[in-house]
């Protein structure tokens, strides 16, 4: 193992790399950064990180990661910046990464692996893996295909789609595309009625469950952003009308045909556990809560009756707590007893971040931005391609352990470092 300080001059040789990329220019730099696993050992610097060397179709990708610098080519500045975007000093974006290295796998051996099933049931559906497509918004600013690319994409796995209050496209559309039900995912705005309503739309479109985000409740800095923005010499005018909330809103496909006389906020910053309630008797879907962190409030949820927790730091766009969700997760699994299926996300990139969660007892695992990668790198096929990566790393790795199946991947197979 390098000691410390090796890794530490390391660190520094490959930033001073990055920054000198014409590609990864200053902020490009620090959010490829948070998503490189610092404290990896050296081969992670053999990725092809520089322009000649980017993939040039979606079949030479090795991994994830290889999507992410053709994205930061093909997407504006401002689009790349606002997805790559951590919080502040982006602690939390790195955190998500570096704290699977808190957690080892213990692998056991002379099990029949030779076939695999890591089919899934998620609130009564079974999906082929138990790999999510995270509500992702906008993302017709990735590629013009955007949510339906990624619904197509989500379809030849046969995986669970979640579809962003902030979608470019209808859920009706979406839902089309994936050839199956998803779940919406709902920003409540400081409105009510806007709320009801479009849980209403979501369920008349077929919507299994309506996954509400509790995490985004303040203001946020997001200097990757602001960095990557300043470089973007376009007129966003053209696309963004910035004149009002509602103006801004009503280019969004979720917020057509709504009254929004009142919106002062699309998220909600006065929610409670009260508004859990009405919507339990505004709607047959299941409720999900996005965002929890701290085994108090998934104790809470299960008391009220939700029907799953997505544990998430909403991939370190939240606040910049420091604190990984495979950290968190232990001591949520544990405070809730298996009254609810728990899923995860943020920072998840490999088999093996996937196989920890689940062994610990996590029932899917959600990805964001790489299949956001996949989208602004190549459009459906790169979508295809992260997923189907994905897939054969969950699999390779479930050999691995030895576990033929998702209920051979338990506790003792994974420890604290
Ligand atoms: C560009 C971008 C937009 C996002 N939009 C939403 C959203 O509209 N609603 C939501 O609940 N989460 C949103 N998220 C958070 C994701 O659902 C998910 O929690 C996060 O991306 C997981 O972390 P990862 O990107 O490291 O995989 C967004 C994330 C990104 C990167």
């Amino acid at each position: 193992m390098p000691s410390p300080v090796d890794q530490a001059t390391n660190r520094r040789h490959f930033l001073k790399f990055l920054a000198g990329s014409p590609l990864l220019a200053y902020g490009g730099a620090s959010a490829f950064a948070g998503e490189a696993p610092s404290k990896l050992p050296d081969p992670m610097l053999w990725a092809p990180q520089n322009l000649e060397e980017l993939i040039k179709t979606p079949k030479e990708a090795i991994n994830v990661f290889d999507f992410e610098p053709v994205c930061r080519k093909n997407v504006p500045p401002a689009h790349f910046g606002y997805m790559a975007s951590g919080i502040d000093d982006e602690v939390t974006l790195r955190a998500n990464r570096e704290g699977f290295l808190k957690f080892q796998l213990r692998p056991r051996r002379l099990v029949d692996v030779s076939k695999v099933d890591m089919s899934t049931e998620i609130l009564g559906v079974r999906y082929d893996t138990p790999i999510v497509l995270a509500p992702v918004g906008g993302q017709r600013s990735f590629h013009d295909e955007g949510e339906l690319a990624a619904a197509r994409g989500a379809k030849a796995g046969n995986h669970l789609q979640i579809l962003s209050t902030a979608t470019s496209t209808g859920v009706e559309d979406v839902t089309a595309a994936r050839g199956a039900p998803i779940w919406y995912q709902l920003y409540a705005t400081n409105k009510w009625e806007v709320a009801q309503a479009m849980v209403k739309r979501a369920e008349n479109a077929g919507c299994l469950a309506v996954a509400v985000t509790v995490d985004r409740s303040g203001g946020r800095n997001q200097e990757t952003l602001f960095r990557l923005r300043t470089g973007d010499k376009r007129d966003c005018n053209g696309c963004h009308d910035r004149s009002s909330l509602q103006a801004s809103m009503r280019t969004r496909a979720m917020y057509q045909g709504l009254d929004l006389s009142g919106l002062r906020n699309t998220q909600a910053s006065a929610m409670t556990w009260d508004f859990f309630k009405r919507l339990r008797d505004t709607t047959k879907m299941k409720i999900v809560i996005k965002g929890i962190l701290a085994w108090e409030d998934a104790v809470i949820a299960a008391d009220n009756g939700i029907d799953a927790i997505i544990v998430s730091n909403h991939g370190a766009r939240s606040e910049d707590s420091g604190r990984s969700t495979i950290d968190a997760l232990p001591e949520i699994i544990e405070a809730v007893k298996g009254r609810m299926p728990i899923l995860v996300d943020s920072g998840f990139r490999r088999g093996s971040d996937m196989v920890k969660a689940l062994s610990m007892g996590a029932t899917a695992v959600c990805v964001g931005r790489p299949y956001i990668w996949g989208l602004g790198a190549f459009g459906q096929p790169g979508v295809e391609r992260v997923l189907e990566l994905l897939r054969t790393e969950l699999y390779a790795m479930m050999q691995q352990v030895g576990a033929p199946s998702i209920k051979h991947l338990v506790p003792a197979m994974v420890r604290r470092a």
